[in-house]
């Protein structure tokens, strides 16, 4: 009876922590004795419980410091090992914080990144597949060498699991396979992104993977398979608020009204801006053919400035160059096309989110093709491994 009455305030205990001490006076010493262990093991456990949701909840709002704090109360020990585990499981994690985590460019996290791919298993999965669950296990950042790092781990891993689904071997290996894990990961966003506007056909995208294979070419039936797969279904990316890598990788096209002021006459005007293939187009109504100017893009940078007459300006200058004329031009109200005569351009936009999406926008479209100088930083990889 007394025994059961133990097992009974345990089972209590354990739901509700609540306890009468007039309860206790009915046990014996031996039963009283376990049942302060139990009780005390308990407490501990529930503290801990505690402790870890709270760093839970410290590295979601704060990756670095979350860590440290579990780290300091003893409830994760400072491995690479153990924090990629805690990672991989990511029980009550928010996968952009972990995306964050790994991302960084510390010696460390690099190597936490690296213990996290190995506890992925890709063995006998195809490369979507295994995309698939790589880009499931955490929110890739939008900086294109955190994803540059992220992707060749991911290389290097599948290229592990699956030996000799690739010609070569070394590094030329993997580098195919990371070649193609982006090929797939555009792919995707070409197909499935309804901005753009241009999609693919198998066909296009197996000519557009001639001669990856260490200037050979894969399989067509895999490129088929791979193609048919993303068509099929997109990738799922954690947290998917729409801002996928079309920002980091595609020319993000815009249009709306803002203000500029004159380059001469400082006066505001309304104008409806476009910005497209590198260049910033501006016209007076919307319906227009011709533009009132054309602002081409190439060397030149955005910055956000206060101005005492209008709200939510940026401007577009010249880095290092104070007085040099930006090369633009504009029509003249006779229709005649002159160079402009800004050494910088003040726009203003009507809403604090537009002008963030402006500049977001914009200088997504000035920085050189971050894509094309990942796969060139490769290349040269690729082919000074080969020269030693
Ligand atoms: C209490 O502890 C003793 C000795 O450790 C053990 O033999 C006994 O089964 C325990 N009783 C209960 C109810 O757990
Ligand atoms: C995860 O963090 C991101 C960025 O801080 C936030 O936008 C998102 O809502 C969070 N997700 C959840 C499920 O809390
Ligand atoms: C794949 O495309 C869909 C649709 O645009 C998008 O929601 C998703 O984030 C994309 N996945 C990746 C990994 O880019
Ligand atoms: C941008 O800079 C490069 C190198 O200085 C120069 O060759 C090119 O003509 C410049 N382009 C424009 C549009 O000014
Ligand atoms: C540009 O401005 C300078 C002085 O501000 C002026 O002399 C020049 O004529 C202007 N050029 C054009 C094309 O308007």
């Amino acid at each position: 009876m007394v025994s059961f009455l133990v097992s009974f305030c345990m089972y209590v205990y354990s739901f509700s922590q609540c306890f009468s001490p007039k309860q206790l006076t009915v046990l014996g010493k031996q039963d009283l004795s376990n049942l302060t262990k139990f009780i005390s093991f308990s407490r501990k456990s529930m503290q801990r419980n505690k402790q870890v949701a709270m760093g839970r909840k410290k590295f979601n709002m704060d990756p670095k410091k979350g860590i440290q704090f579990l780290i300091e109360n003893d409830l994760l020990k400072n491995t690479c090992e153990d924090i990629a585990q805690f990672l991989y499981k990511g029980e009550g994690l928010n996968k952009t914080a972990i995306g964050d985590y790994l991302g960084e460019r510390d010696e460390f996290n690099i190597k936490v990144l690296h213990s996290f791919v190995e506890l992925h298993e890709f063995t006998d999965l195809n490369l979507v597949q295994a995309l698939r669950q790589f880009l499931w296990s955490f929110r890739l950042p939008g900086e294109a060498q955190k994803i540059d790092r992220m992707m060749e781990a991911f290389a290097q891993r599948y290229c592990q699991c699956n030996p000799g689904v690739f010609q070569s071997t070394g590094y030329v290996y993997v580098y195919t396979c990371y070649v193609l894990s982006f090929a797939i990961i555009m792919l995707n966003t070409s197909l499935h992104n309804p901005n753009v506007k241009d999609k693919p056909t198998v066909e296009r995208f197996i000519a557009m993977n001639r001669g990856i294979n260490d200037g050979g070419d894969l399989p067509e039936e895999l490129l088929r398979n791979l193609y048919e797969s993303i068509k099929n279904e997109p990738f799922k990316i954690p947290e998917d608020d729409g801002n996928d890598l079309t920002h980091t990788f595609f020319n993000p096209d815009r249009e709306g009204w803002l203000l500029k002021l004159g380059g001469r006459v400082k006066t505001w005007k309304r104008r409806w801006f476009i910005l497209t293939d590198n260049c910033l187009y501006y016209f007076e109504y919307t319906t227009d053919k011709e533009p009132r100017g054309i602002i081409p893009l190439e060397n030149l940078s955005i910055r956000e400035v206060d101005d005492s007459k209008k709200p939510n300006c940026f401007e577009l200058f010249i880095p290092d160059n104070k007085d040099q004329v930006i090369k633009a031009c504009k029509t003249e109200a006779d229709g005649r096309v002159v160079e402009g005569n800004h050494t910088f351009y003040r726009i203003s936009a009507p809403t604090t989110e537009e002008k963030d999406e402006w500049i977001n926008s914009i200088k997504a479209a000035i920085s050189r093709d971050p894509f094309y100088e990942m796969l060139a930083a490769r290349k040269k990889k690729v082919s000074s491994v080969k020269r030693h």
